[in-house]
């Protein structure tokens, strides 16, 4: 979605904010522009719809030397994608320009009475450009661009991160934030950054300071800056993070997408899972989890968005099943809409791979407030989430996930899940514990099974293609399938553009089968356990009223591929008759894998946009 850059220092401020932007470009997005201060004394703004190469273009058309300059990429919210409604955008006079994230919730207010009072002349139909606006006016009464600021987060109401340059301030950048992150890259040589995902800077410096609601920070070319509480005004002390991560690697280590290099990382994203979590005596530990969280709990509410909820949705099943609590589970978005039950008594799970999706971030605010205890599972240490939970995170390690459609975040959530499962069964005894060591003997052998899987990719390309003219998709699972038959279709539809639809299998006949024709595959996970025969039934109701019937077996399987009419092979997983009510508990970590590759190789056979499908962002920081 959205995302913010900014350099001040001694260097020419272009070539930054483009390396910056270059980075941000996985989040998704529309169309591009920077705002530099020129040494003639001018804000020059050039802005692209598009790719960003289209902007870069524009600037070799130009020289652009300042030392002072923000940059934005744009996911059209408020306004269509266009060169117009692309940010920065300027007040009436050109004496300041504006990127902002977020959406101005009183923008239209705003509007009429800037029209009404001021005479301004819009020039787009953005909310973004009443910022602006409101600063110009301010700037116009003599005041300083962070008094300016100051005054005008008193008037705008909603969610924003704000960076801001000036012609009568010139050696400043100003930023301010609400329910949007935004942070300072302190830099070696005195140099200033600011980005709203600190991925952009880690290329130049992992010592940042993230701002909190309503802060006000005020950097200057000399290296120094200054934050300030925007209610009081009063000067904070900044509280400097350094973090413990690599720059950004855009390096898609030979593959063609950066997708499939996703994919094919999840087995060595487990290994390191194992590794940090299970020791050589076989204990399960959380170095990054108070051990107090789990006192006096009584329940479990999973909140998340898209993948992330389908994860969490997976941690349900498994932490029923396992640690025998009961779990609910709800839309984050669906969290917001009316009031949120919880109590001091309630562990809320948030789980979100980039820990900055706005809804996500506004129903645990709202839980926390109601004293609610928070649990984290993200990707990202340096997130408002992992920054919201304190010390109760579980971080995922899989590396900064680049390819829009999440993939290998997904993998790592659910593992992440079934861990903290296996550890709560454990501490409440809710399994016999030789049952416990048996499951985490078998969670090592998932990466080389995982790896035996992805190995067979190109057999998935070949079955998948002749379906490539077919416009809706049905995919059915049961019990720990049934996430990753809504995960499977959710990743068909975003990378192939092509209808379809995720179901528990058991709900095909209450509905579903009437959109069955010989036009609509059904898609089946059939992996051996408690639910195969169901779910096989399932699939022959579809088939015998002339659905394609696809479906994913095991190389062990004799009945349902005699029923396919294509197969999907996936290797058996280690089965002990003894441990037989378990057999299924692992088949997600090998059953996903194919429909992650039969979407991807669809969608790259269509000629799809892999890596950043159309109208979809990395991460979503508006409600
Ligand atoms: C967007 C992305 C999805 C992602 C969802 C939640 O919609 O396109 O891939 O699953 O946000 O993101 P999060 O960062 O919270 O996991």
């Amino acid at each position: 979605m959205c995302g913010i850059v900014g350099y001040i220092g001694q260097d020419n401020a272009l070539d930054y904010l483009i390396n910056s932007l270059r980075v941000l470009e996985y989040r998704g997005y529309d169309s591009s522009g920077i705002a530099i201060y020129s040494p003639e004394g001018h804000i020059e703004i050039i802005k692209a719809k598009g790719k960003l190469n289209n902007l870069i273009e524009l600037t070799k058309q130009n020289s652009q030397k300042g030392k002072i300059g923000i940059g934005h990429t744009r996911w059209a919210t408020q306004g269509i994608p266009s060169d117009i409604n692309a940010h920065p955008h300027a007040d009436s006079d050109s004496e300041v320009a504006i990127v902002h994230n977020g959406i101005i919730h009183n923008f239209h207010e705003l509007k009429e009475e800037l029209i009404k009072n001021s005479q301004i002349i819009f020039t787009s139909d953005t909310d973004s450009e009443v910022i602006a606006h409101l600063l110009g006016l301010e700037l116009k009464k003599g005041l300083s661009l962070k008094d300016s600021m100051l005054n005008i987060i008193k008037k705008i109401k909603g969610s924003y991160a704000l960076a801001a340059i000036s012609k009568s301030d010139p050696d400043t950048i100003i930023l301010t934030c609400h329910d949007a992150p935004i942070v300072i890259g302190i830099g070696k040589e005195k140099d200033l950054f600011c980005a709203s995902d600190s991925a952009a800077l880690l290329q130049y410096t992992n010592k940042i300071i993230r701002l909190k609601d309503k802060q006000v920070a005020q950097l200057k070319p000399n290296g120094e800056f200054l934050i300030f509480d925007g209610k009081t005004s009063k000067q904070i002390a900044p509280q400097i993070q350094v973090l413990n991560a690599d720059p950004v690697s855009l390096d898609k280590a030979g593959y063609k997408h950066f997708l499939l290099k996703e994919i094919n990382e999840q087995p060595a994203i487990l290994r390191k899972l194992l590794a940090h979590h299970l020791n050589d005596n076989l204990e399960i530990e959380f170095p990054e989890l108070d051990k107090t969280l789990l006192d006096n709990i009584n329940r479990i509410l999973i909140c998340g968005c898209g993948t992330a909820f389908y994860a969490g949705l997976m941690g349900k099943i498994v932490l029923e099943t396992l640690a025998k609590i009961p779990v609910e589970i709800e839309f984050a978005s669906e969290l917001l809409s009316r009031e949120i039950l919880v109590d001091p008594k309630t562990l809320v799970i948030a789980i979100s791979q980039s820990g900055e999706t706005a809804d996500t971030l506004l129903a645990v605010k709202a839980a926390l407030k109601k004293g609610a205890k928070l649990l984290a599972i993200t990707n990202r240490p340096d997130s408002t989430l992992s920054a919201l939970a304190e010390r109760a995170n579980i971080f995922i390690q899989a590396g900064i996930e680049v390819s829009v459609a999440a993939t290998k975040s997904f993998t790592a959530q659910m593992f992440c899940l079934y861990l903290f499962a296996i550890k709560l069964a454990e501490n409440y005894k809710s399994i016999p514990s030789e049952q416990l060591n048996w499951l985490k003997n078998e969670l090592r052998y998932l990466p080389q099974i995982m790896e035996q899987t992805l190995a067979r990719g190109e057999t998935y390309r070949e079955k998948i293609l002749p379906y490539a003219q077919l416009k809706a998709f049905v995919f059915l699972g049961r019990s720990f399938n049934y996430p990753i038959a809504l995960e499977g279709a959710l990743k068909f539809k975003e990378l192939t553009y092509i209808q379809a639809t995720g179901y528990a299998a058991g709900e095909m006949k209450h509905g579903p089968i009437a959109t069955i024709d010989e036009t609509t595959p059904t898609l089946s996970i059939l992996l051996p356990g408690l639910t195969y025969h169901k779910t096989l039934h399932n699939c022959i109701e579809a088939k015998t009223r002339g659905a394609p019937s696809l479906g994913i077996i095991d190389d062990s399987d004799k009945e349902a591929r005699q029923e396919l009419h294509t197969i999907f092979e996936v290797p058996a997983l280690p089965f002990s008759e003894e441990y037989k009510d378990f057999q299924d508990l692992f088949s997600p970590f090998i059953s996903v894998l194919p429909l992650q590759l039969i979407a991807y190789y669809l969608a790259e056979h269509l000629g799809k946009d892999v890596d950043q499908p159309r109208n979809l962002a990395k991460s979503v920081t508006v409600e």
